[in-house]
């Protein structure tokens, strides 16, 4: 049995995870320093970095401990590290952690994009599923739809051209005074309100698969200091349709024009989202397709994932070499 030790920190999230090549996991350990950020209302790198620095050996400790495996020398076949895209210091002590275990066990290691670990983490928990798929891929850094022809097999047909889904989120609950991060607050709140309430413009109706969401936060801006007397639920709830509706109008072009489709798939922080997951079901259910909606463990950022996606590379592509650097910029299309 082919086992991989992952490691991710690319933000804020220390990880570590073994996975089997039959993607079973034995184990996954995520320590947040989000608390650490919460007063800024952002991640701040030099804290990510510092915290990765003091969690990285007991996380990476408890998920081989957790998998019955021995630290000082855990049968392992392979370390995949996250080494792109994120913040460049936190994503050098996941990659540096990495090299280090891999010299001192003698075993192989393998950089993995992050925005691949995400697409790979609905595999996780349907290892079964059928080829091709689209997957809408929204956290805080990112936004895109991508086509899977197979696993590993991607083609980004769209993104945002200027703001993620997650942090236009963040940026409006920012606004309105809710604690960071804001996208979790905002779903809260929208459950108690009527959307609607506040007329808001959906973005980037045209022909193509790409986003934007910074127009959408300034309406909100605008709207709310024309009409200070509308609840905050009621911001929140218009807000949210007007995000998802943007995003499912996007994701049912792709649908329509790819009748091939077996499944559309949620991916990334995001995908937590109440409204969003509804919409998902409601668009698979009329178009005969399967919704894979990852656990929410598995939406946000998490090492298994990249394990996963780990092995996959290791399998087609190979060790990395040991002079492999972080990529903080490292896009999607750019892995193959
Ligand atoms: O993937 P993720 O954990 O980190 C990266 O950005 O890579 O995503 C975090 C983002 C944050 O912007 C957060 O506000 C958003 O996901 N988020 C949500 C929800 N839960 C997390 N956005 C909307 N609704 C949610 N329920
Ligand atoms: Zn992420």
């Amino acid at each position: 049995m082919v086992l991989a030790l992952a490691i991710e920190t690319s933000c804020d999230d220390t990880a570590a995870s073994v996975v089997d090549a039959q993607l079973h996991v034995h184990s996954s350990v995520i320590e947040s320093s989000i608390d650490q950020h919460r007063a800024f209302g952002g991640v701040v790198p030099e804290l990510a970095g510092r915290a990765h620095l003091t969690t990285i050996a007991p996380v990476v400790r408890r998920a081989l401990l957790d998998a019955g495996l021995d630290p000082h020398a855990p049968a392992i076949d392979v370390i995949a590290v996250t080494s792109g895209p994120g913040l460049v210091g936190s994503l050098l002590i996941g990659l540096s952690a990495a090299k280090a275990y891999a010299l001192a066990w003698d075993v192989p290691f393998v950089g993995v994009n992050h925005l691949e670990g995400h697409l790979f983490a609905p595999l996780l928990e349907r290892p079964d599923l059928e080829w091709p798929i689209v997957t809408l891929l929204v956290s805080g850094g990112h936004s895109m739809i991508v086509l899977q022809h197979g696993p590993g097999q991607h083609e980004v047909l769209g993104e945002t051209i200027d703001d993620a889904a997650g942090e236009a989120y963040d940026k409006v609950a920012r606004w309105l005074g809710l604690a960071y991060p804001g996208g979790p607050e905002i779903d809260r709140l929208a459950a108690t309100g009527t959307p609607g309430t506040l007329k808001l413009p959906v973005s980037m109706t045209g022909d193509d698969y790409d986003f934007s969401f910074s127009g959408l936060k300034t309406a909100v801006v605008r709207a709310t200091e024309k009409n200070p007397e509308v609840a905050v639920a009621d911001v929140a709830a218009s807000f949210q349709a007007a995000v998802s509706e943007q995003l499912l109008r996007k994701l049912r072009r792709t649908l329509v024009a790819n009748p091939a489709l077996r499944a559309v798939a949620l991916a990334g922080g995001v995908a937590a989202n109440s409204a969003l997951r509804r919409g998902v079901e409601e668009l698979a259910s009329e178009f005969g397709v399967v919704a894979l909606l990852p656990s929410l463990s598995m939406c946000t950022d998490n090492a298994a994932m990249i394990a996963a996606a780990g092995l996959y590379r290791f399998a087609h592509n190979g060790p990395s070499d040991f002079a492999l650097s972080a990529r903080p910029n490292w896009a999607l299309a750019e892995v193959s």
